[in-house]
């Protein structure tokens, strides 16, 4: 099980070190565990977690080792920091910057030869799941990703992204074992996981963990999710 915390744009330096020396004391259980901050405060989260459990991964990355990419952030850079992996394809990065499936699977491999663990996300907006195309859309943004060891795929239905609408188990569950017929890789799923909803989430058998977003910027909250991994 993996629990990783998508911070988006929230925490600079200052709040990320303050969440991390409370993490550091808070009980996770048995699950792994990953925080996301911004690039700017990566640097603060990976000295402040070097001596505990709990990994640090960036949010996008760039394909290109260096070059002239404007405001981009490499593989290498961010191995350079002690970074552990990345989050790549998350809807916002396709939504408000055109990430398109072919770029998001370049910066996935990219990310993979660079040594990171790449957490690729996937999932359907909510018109195409009333049009009855949730399974063409995923076939779609799987199919480009690589089948790699240190890649984990992130079902994260766009409806259910900070909306307080989560998908019931049942969706999550067809979902996710739709996904691995495509791509045997582990899944976990994100939009709207809470402490009060983790638990159900999690007990489905194809659900191998969690991304969270808006609850992963409290300590509490975050622990509680944490907790609430199923034991192997
Ligand atoms: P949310 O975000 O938990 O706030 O819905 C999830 C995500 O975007 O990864």
């Amino acid at each position: 099980m993996l629990i990783a915390g998508n911070w988006k744009m929230y925490k600079g330096p200052g709040e990320t070190a303050e969440f991390c020396l409370a993490l550091r004391d808070a009980e996770l259980g048995a699950a792994a565990v990953v925080v996301c901050p911004p690039y700017v405060s990566l640097a603060v989260a990976v000295q402040l977690l070097a001596q505990t459990e709990i990994a640090v991964a960036a949010q996008n990355v760039h394909w290109e080792g260096e070059g002239a990419y404007t405001g981009e952030i490499s593989a290498p850079m961010l191995r350079e920091l002690g970074v552990y992996g990345t989050i790549v394809g998350h809807s916002e990065r396709r939504q408000y910057f055109g990430e398109t499936d072919e770029c998001v699977a370049k910066r996935a491999e990219a990310a993979l030869a660079a040594g990171l663990e790449v957490i690729a996300c996937v999932g359907e907006t909510e018109e195409q799941r009333e049009r009855g195309e949730t399974e063409d859309v995923l076939r779609r943004q799987v199919s480009v990703l690589p089948d790699d060891d240190g890649l984990v795929v992130a079902y994260e239905p766009v409806w259910a992204i900070g909306t307080g609408k989560t998908a019931t188990p049942e969706i999550a569950q067809d979902a996710h074992t739709f996904v691995k017929s495509l791509l045997d890789r582990p899944v976990l799923y994100g939009g709207s996981v809470k402490p009060d909803n983790a638990g159900e989430l999690l007990a489905q058998q194809d659900v191998d963990g969690a991304l969270v977003g808006g609850a992963s910027l409290d300590v509490d909250s975050f622990a509680a999710i944490c907790r609430a991994a199923p034991t192997p």
